[in-house]
C-alpha cells in the first residue's frame, strides 16, 4: 500500500462504459492518481480517442450483451497489464429513446425489460465472474454504479431502476462471498448528474424539480461521482465493503417535500 492510500500507483482498473460521461471522468481521475486504466466501451472509437489522451490508458471493445466480449475484455486486460486490481462496472443501457420507452410497468415492453437486464445485470454479473479470480490474486475490488432510482419509487424508468436494484443486491452477495479472500465490492448511487448527454436531453423544468430537492447549490457533475468511485476503488476504503454510497447531493436524505417546506417557510418571513 502506498503512503497516500487514495493514490492508485501500480494498480490496473477496468472502467466499463468509460468512453463518456461519468465513466470518462472516472478514467481521467484514476489515471491522474497513477492507475493504468482500460477504457472498455461499445463506443470503441470514443474510447480510443480518450485513451490516446490519457497516459497509462488503453481502449478495448466491449458489448455487455455478449458473454464472450465481456470475458475477452478481462482476459485481454490481464494479458496486457499482467494484473487486475479494480473492476468498475459503470456501463448501462441509456439514452433518450431508452428512457422514453422505459416508464410504468403496465406499459412495459418485454423486449426493453429483457435488454435492460441483459446489459445492466447479466453483463455486470459476467464481468464480476470473469474478474473475481484475478481480483483475489491482487486483493482487489469491484465498484458498481447503480442509481438513486434503485432506492426509491418513481414514475419513470421501472426497468432501469429495477435492474439497478438487482445490482445493489449482487454487490452485497459478492461482498459476502469474497470478503474473506480479500476482495471488496461496493456500489455508488449517483443522483441526477449533469453529463453532457443529460444536459442536452433532460427538460430544464424537470431538472429544476430535482435541483430544488438537492441540498447543494447545484446538481452533481461527473467529477463529483468519479471522486466517490475513486475513493471506493482505493485502499483508503479498505474497511468498506457491501455498501451503497449515495452520491446525490443529499437529495434522498431528507423528508419528502422538502422543497415545498422551504418555499413555505421562506414565504412566512
Ligand atoms: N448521469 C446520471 O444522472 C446518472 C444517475 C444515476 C446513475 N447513473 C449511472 O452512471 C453510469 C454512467 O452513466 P452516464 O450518465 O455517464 O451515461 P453515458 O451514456 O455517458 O455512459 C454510459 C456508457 O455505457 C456505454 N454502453 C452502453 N451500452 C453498452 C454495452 N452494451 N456494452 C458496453 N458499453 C455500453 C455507452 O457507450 C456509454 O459510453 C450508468 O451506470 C448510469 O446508470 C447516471
Amino acid at each position: 500500500m502506498s503512503g497516500d492510500a487514495i493514490r492508485m500507483d501500480g494498480k490496473v482498473a477496468i472502467v466499463t462504459g468509460g468512453a463518456g460521461g461519468i465513466g470518462e471522468a472516472t478514467a481521467r481521475l484514476l489515471t491522474a492518481r497513477g492507475a493504468c486504466v482500460v477504457i472498455a466501451d461499445i463506443a470503441f472509437e470514443r474510447a480510443e480517442a480518450l485513451a490516446a489522451d490519457l497516459a497509462g490508458a488503453i481502449a478495448l471493445p466491449l458489448d455487455l450483451e455478449q458473454e464472450q466480449s465481456v470475458e475477452t475484455l478481462v482476459e485481454r486486460t490481464v494479458a496486457h497489464f499482467g494484473r487486475l486490481d479494480v473492476l468498475h462496472n459503470n456501463a448501462a443501457l441509456l439514452g433518450p429513446e431508452i428512457a422514453q420507452a422505459d416508464g410504468d410497468v403496465e406499459r412495459m415492453g418485454t423486449a426493453l425489460w429483457d435488454r435492460t437486464f441483459a446489459v445492466n445485470v447479466r453483463g455486470t454479473m459476467i464481468a464480476c465472474r470473469a474478474a473475481l479470480p484475478h481480483l483475489r490474486e491482487t486483493r482487489g475490488c469491484i465498484v458498481n454504479t447503480v442509481s438513486n432510482l434503485a432506492l426509491q419509487g418513481h414514475l419513470i424508468q421501472a426497468a432501469y431502476s429495477s435492474s439497478k436494484a438487482a445490482v445493489i443486491q449482487m454487490t452485497r452477495a459478492i461482498a459476502a462471498s469474497h470478503g474473506k479472500a480479500g476482495v471488496r465490492c461496493n456500489a455508488v448511487a449517483p443522483g441526477m448528474t449533469m453529463t453532457p448527454a443529460l444536459r442536452e436531453a433532460f427538460p430544464p423544468a424537470l431538472r429544476q424539480v430535482v435541483e430544488d430537492e438537492t441540498l447543494r447549490d447545484r446538481l452533481g457533475d461527473p467529477r463529483d461521482i468519479a471522486e466517490a468511485i475513486a475513493f471506493l476503488a482505493s485502499d483508503a476504503a479498505r474497511n468498506v465493503t457491501g455498501q451503497v454510497l449515495v452520491c446525490d447531493g443529499g437529495g434522498a436524505s431528507h423528508v419528502p417535500g422538502l422543497a415545498g417546506f422551504r418555499s413555505f417557510f421562506a414565504g412566512e418571513q
